[in-house]
């Protein structure tokens, strides 16, 4: 373990999100630092997946939606970058319900997370690195996606976005809808990811599992971040409280 000060990777700053007119995100700031795995915890409309749009580039569509606010990556400013910019400078997104080509191979899906001209010399190692993480994608490398099962799926989603190289990956809904022995095989897989010094954000509706392998949380409630700190620091009850809107929270 280093003893030098951790180094912030993602900044987020009074960061407002809008669909059109609609504000889904009201003036949200968080810091990451290297290693750091962020919880986002919170109810159905939270604004989490808004959150990690909004990170990615995803909102920055004009007149459909756009940001207020400042996201850096490592220094950098990347508010106004668009998404393959963003992948680019090394942030990957699994997004929510996966969005995987459901018509094409496991490989397929997988190589089209190294589709920049700066990944593509890397590929076919980077393959042989997700295969050795998933050896059942290996298995499966020519199997059509729409066949496997939604754990399965959920490996390729992880396996795409490892491919681009990223030094942050954003999960949206980590282990919804999987059965328990995947969500726990899921989830040591990506104990194996945070080891190789990836730093990560987890939207996980499971709020114990959430906690259980993260170093920081934060809790949103209608487009706000309400309570944020250190799993094990923050009482259980203060967290459900905050989850459901009520007590001081609210006020927050
Ligand atoms: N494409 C969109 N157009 C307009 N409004 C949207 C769009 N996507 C989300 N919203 C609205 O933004 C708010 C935040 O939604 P978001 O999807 O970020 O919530 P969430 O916390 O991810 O919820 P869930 O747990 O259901 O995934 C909600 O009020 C939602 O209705
Ligand atoms: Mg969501």
């Amino acid at each position: 373990m280093s003893t030098s000060a951790p180094e912030t990777v993602l900044r987020v700053a009074s960061l407002s999100a809008y669909y059109g007119e609609l504000r889904a995100i009201y003036d949200c700031s968080l810091e990451l630092a290297r290693g750091d795995v962020l919880a986002v915890i919170g109810a159905n409309g939270a604004g989490k997946s808004t959150l990690l749009k909004s990170i990615v580039g995803l909102m920055n569509h004009g007149a459909r939606s756009h940001l207020r606010g400042l996201v850096e990556f490592e220094g950098r400013r990347i508010d106004k970058l668009g998404p393959e910019e963003i992948v680019d400078a090394g942030i990957a997104l699994v997004p929510e319900g996966r969005r995987l080509f459901d018509r094409m191979s496991v490989e397929d899906n997988l190589l089209a997370g190294a589709y920049l001209a700066r990944c593509r010399p890397q590929a076919a190692q980077r393959l042989a690195e997700v295969f050795e993480l998933f050896p059942r994608l290996r298995e499966r490398r020519r199997q059509t996606v729409s066949e496997m099962s939604g754990g399965e799926q959920q490996m390729v989603a992880i396996g795409r976005a490892l491919m681009s190289g990223p030094k942050l990956i954003l999960f949206d809904e980590l282990s919804l809808g999987l059965a328990p022995v995947m969500v726990d095989e899921i989830y040591r897989k990506l104990a194996q990811i945070i080891e190789r010094g990836v730093s990560c954000v987890i939207v996980e509706q499971d709020l114990k599992r959430a906690l259980a392998s993260s170093t920081r949380f934060c809790v949103m409630l209608e487009g706000s971040i309400v309570l944020e700190g250190r799993p094990g620091e923050v009482p259980m009850e203060a967290i459900t409280a905050a989850y459901f809107g009520a007590g001081e929270a609210r006020q927050a």
